[in-house]
């Protein structure tokens, strides 16, 4: 069944996984929606969240891949054959990464543009309105934010044409906790600035009040775009794992690295966000403002900023490949077109795209749809539906459709491991995962 080169060791594929997982989903997007759905309500939401539906949809995402050996679209046809209905979730995968892409690469525009206005230093002792003013024009601007764009689905393109995806990830091996590090100090400066207390009551302090049915369903949409589940990446993935590597733990693992860099972040912004008096609802300007004012206040701050701005574009290019590769992989296996003119059609599809997200963000732009622009709304429907509509047919197709015993084979290594849990975490992805989903959606559907 499978004849495919495995990941050379187990850390090779927790690197490859979270590389995709970790990016500017955690930095970037998480502060946007904590900030915007109250803070620790959001948080512990978000936890249990991931506990609950984001692991079991990992662990499921892997099994299928693994057991199958294929992308998505393959997978699905080849574990159901007679059911050709399911291979159309794989091309909703193929579909959402075209408009993740879209959104991703504007904000990692953005981090390019960080990148720059480090390197000649360009924050230094500038005030909070300066800074803000700033990021404001840029997303004015219409150049600018695209040349950076290209840059961006340029280095994807590039580096999946050359078919360097485990070159970078074996770099990202040692820049991630070199990220987590830059993180940590970062946490330990914003917790010492005056007034740091109240960001972290607002960040971690849950006021269970605040939970509604909008703070879950965005909750849900984090989770399951901060993990990159819910739309066969990591069926992919999956593949790729050897026959003998223990698929919860390293879910596990993954789901763990993810959320600790999602949770520095939020110790990170939010103290200094409230000490420099940056409101928690100010979305993008949360890591875009707060975090250059940051570096400003402290020792050696240039090279701080320039680090932190090269890592985290480096995180989002591991991610954004990962999402490109998932319509090359479809075009090259499924319409045998090769593998450059698939990522060349793709990468400029996904430009032209972005262009429309970024020229979205004008303030006098005409490309919106009632109160959200093109931007946001790429963001809305891939996080809060697709992924989320995704992740619930995953669990059910494995719950439902796969064979129970290919479940247990694969789950446990062929009765070696996991031999206990296996019942409970068939019933979770056979029973309770899909039904709360289903509930979740159906709430916000019906607002
Ligand atoms: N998880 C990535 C991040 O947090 C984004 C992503 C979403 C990647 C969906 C792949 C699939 O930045």
């Amino acid at each position: 069944m499978k004849n495919k080169e495995s990941f050379g060791s187990k850390f090779g594929i927790i690197a490859a996984a979270a590389g995709s997982a970790i990016g500017l989903g955690n930095i970037y997007r998480f502060p946007c929606e904590a900030g915007a759905n109250g803070g620790g309500a959001f948080f512990i939401v978000y936890l249990a969240i991931v506990l609950l539906m984001g692991l079991p949809l990992m662990v499921t995402e892997f099994v299928i891949g693994r057991r199958s050996g294929k992308n998505p679209v393959g997978a699905f046809k080849s574990l159901a054959p007679g059911h050709k209905g399911w291979a159309r979730l794989g091309y909703l995968g193929v579909i959402c990464s075209f408009l993740i892409l879209a959104f991703y690469c504007t904000v990692a525009g953005w981090t390019i543009d960080a990148v720059w206005k480090a390197i000649t230093n360009y924050y230094h002792g500038k005030d909070l309105a300066t800074v803000q003013f700033g990021f404001d024009s840029l997303k004015e601007e219409t150049w600018q934010p695209i040349i950076c764009e290209a840059v961006f689905v340029f280095l994807t393109a590039f580096i999946i044409i050359k078919g360097v995806t485990k070159g970078i990830e074996k770099y990202s091996k040692i820049l991630m906790p070199i990220l987590l590090g830059i993180l940590i100090i970062l946490g330990i400066k914003a917790l010492t600035l005056p007034g740091a207390a109240e960001g972290v009551k607002f960040f971690l302090k849950p006021d269970f009040s605040k939970i509604n049915g909008t703070v879950v369903v965005n909750a849900l949409g984090q989770a399951f775009f901060s993990l990159s589940i819910g739309m066969g990446i990591l069926i992919t993935y999956g593949s790729y794992i050897a026959k003998n590597d223990n698929l919860t733990s390293t879910a596990f693992s993954v789901c763990i690295c993810d959320t600790i860099i999602a949770i520095l972040a939020g110790i990170v912004i939010f103290p200094a966000a409230f000490s420099f008096g940056i409101t928690p609802e100010a979305g993008d300007s949360l890591a875009f403002v707060t975090l250059p004012m940051l570096f400003n206040q402290m020792a050696g701050g240039y090279f701080f900023c320039l680090f932190f701005f090269v890592l985290l574009t480096i995180a989002a290019l591991t991610s954004s490949i990962s999402l490109l590769e998932a319509p090359v992989l479809y075009f090259t296996e499924e319409l045998g077109i090769s593998r450059k003119k698939a990522t060349t059609y793709s990468a400029i599809g996904v430009f032209v795209l972005c262009i429309v997200a970024s020229l979205s963000l004008h303030s006098d732009t005409c490309l919106k749809i009632g109160s959200f622009s093109f931007f946001n709304l790429l963001d809305y429907i891939t996080a809060t539906f697709l992924m989320t509509i995704g992740g619930l047919l995953t669990v059910i197709f494995l719950g439902w459709k796969m064979k129970k015993e290919d479940f247990y084979d694969e789950f446990t290594n062929d009765n070696t491991v996991n031999m206990r849990l296996r019942k409970a975490m068939y019933f979770i992805i056979k029973y309770i995962s899909p039904l709360a989903i289903t509930v979740i959606l159906i709430t916000q559907f019906i607002k």
